[in-house]
């Protein structure tokens, strides 16, 4: 191998010179900080990994007090390796979300962060994959996901029909068990119930697979869940790529590692075998390509769409269980609606405030990896500029963007950044490019399920709403984050029937 043209960056990263270019100059983040009461290392290891969220807050220990560009955006540089960008600025996340595509010079999604998703469902997947192959794979997979095909008429109104029987017949039987138990009220941690649901309504409604409720819940649910956590742990730990298949099951950990997987491939085949009947979303996708082409991003739309959906529902149920006065509002909105139409949604101001402060508040997908596939110039939409070497790791820092007082707090939107206030939009102008919180993306690779996930979130939360007012039995509303976050509480809540 030449190492010849490292040689001039090894010098300058020995030296400690910035790569970054331009007005827009990142503040450096040292590796290690001894003293400083930071909360863990600026990179995941085998003692952090599962707290991505103190991670990226590592990037930003005492950047309150910087008051030049390096307040919102820090890098890391180790010699011999890439840098690391690190950005809660929405003007420079929204440049770079911009210009991420298969056009030359382009961003690409970074794939490190996400090695551990490849190994479990195919390198090929619309989310993994950049330049051809993702194009490729956007005119192959997105379509039957878009608003146009989703929202005509007749399609939309057997999707919403099906969609809120399988709710309904889920929140009625959490009704029985409360008059079952004799008393007005019952606890309980209500994600379980939302992520069962999320994927009966992915799996028979979407899908048109006719698996039962118990089958679900005992066997495909938890599967999923578990293969989600090893998605994560193996991103981190598994630094030689060894496929799970090649692994021997001799602990009891992984022979039951080894059997969730086969219930994910199981699932897909499941969902696979419905096209030749044309049952459900298979309908509208026409595409004469092998179904092992089309296995990778089946994968990750029962994975992933399963992980987000339950997250934003889950945060949403959570953040009304601990606001009353929204709770009731929204009820007063919702309780004569039956169809939720784009129509009645649109009518529905105030629960689409509610649902949209839940995504800026407490977003799904908490950070968005890119890489500068060359030396990069970033222009935002003020003409400022900064540029980067190609290689760069960049970590587009959702989670904290929105939750800073300089973007979102009193001074910009008339309430605390870290308060849950639907009442926020009334004054802002939701989708407007100034306001974005980046909680389906942005530009060309933004999520193509995002109006599938919003109708399923609005179905659940709303019907969850209609029949139950519910309080929330802890105060506090912590995080947890692996592939997505979720409230820490598995949002346990009182329920009392209306
Ligand atoms: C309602 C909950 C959902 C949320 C909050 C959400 C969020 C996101 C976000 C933030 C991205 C952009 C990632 C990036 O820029 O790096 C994304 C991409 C993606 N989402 Fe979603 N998503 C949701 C539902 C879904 C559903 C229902 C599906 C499919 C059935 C889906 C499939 C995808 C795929 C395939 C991508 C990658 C797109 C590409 O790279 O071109 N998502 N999602």
């Amino acid at each position: 191998m030449n190492f010849a043209p490292y040689i001039p960056q090894l010098v300058r990263q020995l030296r400690g010179i910035s790569p970054f270019g331009g007005d827009i100059q990142p503040a450096r983040v040292p590796l290690f900080a001894p003293g400083s009461g930071r909360p863990t290392l600026p990179f995941p290891h085998p003692w952090n990994y599962k707290e991505p969220i103190t991670l990226l807050e590592t990037y930003f220990w005492g950047a309150d007090a910087d008051s030049g560009p390096g307040r919102h955006n820090r890098y890391l540089e180790v010699p011999g390796f890439s840098p690391i960008f690190v950005t809660r600025d929405p003007r420079v996340i929204r440049a770079i979300t911009t210009d991420t595509g298969d056009k030359p010079g382009q961003f690409d999604r970074d794939t490190l962060p996400t090695t551990g998703i490849a190994r479990a469902t195919g390198e090929d997947s619309l989310l993994y994959s950049n330049g051809q192959v993702w194009r490729n794979q956007k005119k192959l997979s997105a379509p039957p996901f878009g608003k146009t095909t989703l929202f005509q008429p007749e399609q939309f109104h057997e999707f919403a029909a099906t969609f809120r029987h399988t709710v309904m017949q889920r929140l009625e039987a959490l009704h029985e068990r409360l008059n079952f138990s004799g008393q007005s009220t019952i606890q309980l941690a209500l994600e379980p119930e939302i992520k069962a649901v999320m994927l009966e309504m992915l799996t028979n409604n979407f899908f048109g697979c006719t698996l039962t409720y118990e089958e679900i819940v005992a066997r495909y649910v938890p599967a999923l869940e578990r293969v989600i956590d090893h998605i994560v742990r193996d991103t981190v730990m598994n630094r030689l790529g060894i496929p799970l298949r090649r692994i021997p099951g001799f602990t009891r950990g992984l022979a039951r590692i080894k059997e969730d997987y086969r219930a994910f491939d199981e699932l897909t085949d499941l969902v696979l075998a419905q096209r030749k009947s044309g049952a459900g979303l298979w309908r509208q996708f026409k595409s004469d390509v092998p179904d092992v082409a089309l296995r990778s991003n089946i994968k990750v739309f029962l994975a992933g769409a399963l992980e987000a959906t339950t997250s934003y529902a889950s945060w949403a149920i959570s953040h009304l269980a601990r606001n009353p006065e929204a709770q009731e509002k929204v009820y007063q909105e919702i309780k004569g609606i039956d169809d939720y139409t784009p129509e009645a949604l649109d009518q529905a101001e105030y629960f689409g405030k509610a649902l949209e402060e839940t995504l800026r508040l407490t977003p799904a997908l908490y950070f968005l990896p890119r890489r500068a596939t060359v030396d990069t110039e970033v222009v935002l939409s003020d003409g400022s500029k900064l540029t980067m070497p190609a290689g760069t790791h960049v970590l587009l820092d959702v989670w904290h963007a929105n939750r800073h007082e300089d973007h979102w707090g009193v001074g910009v939107t008339g309430y605390p950044a870290l308060d849950y206030v639907p009442g926020r939009w009334d004054n802002l102008e939701r989708g407007s490019k100034e306001n974005l919180h980046f909680g389906f993306g942005h530009g060309p690779r933004v999520c193509p399920g995002k109006h599938l996930g919003q109708l399923e979130v609005a179905l659940v939360v709303g019907a969850i709403v209609k029949i139950f007012r519910f309080r929330a039995l802890r105060r506090q509303n912590h995080v947890k984050a692996g592939v997505s976050t979720k409230p820490a509480d598995g949002v346990l809540v009182e329920l009392e029937r209306r």
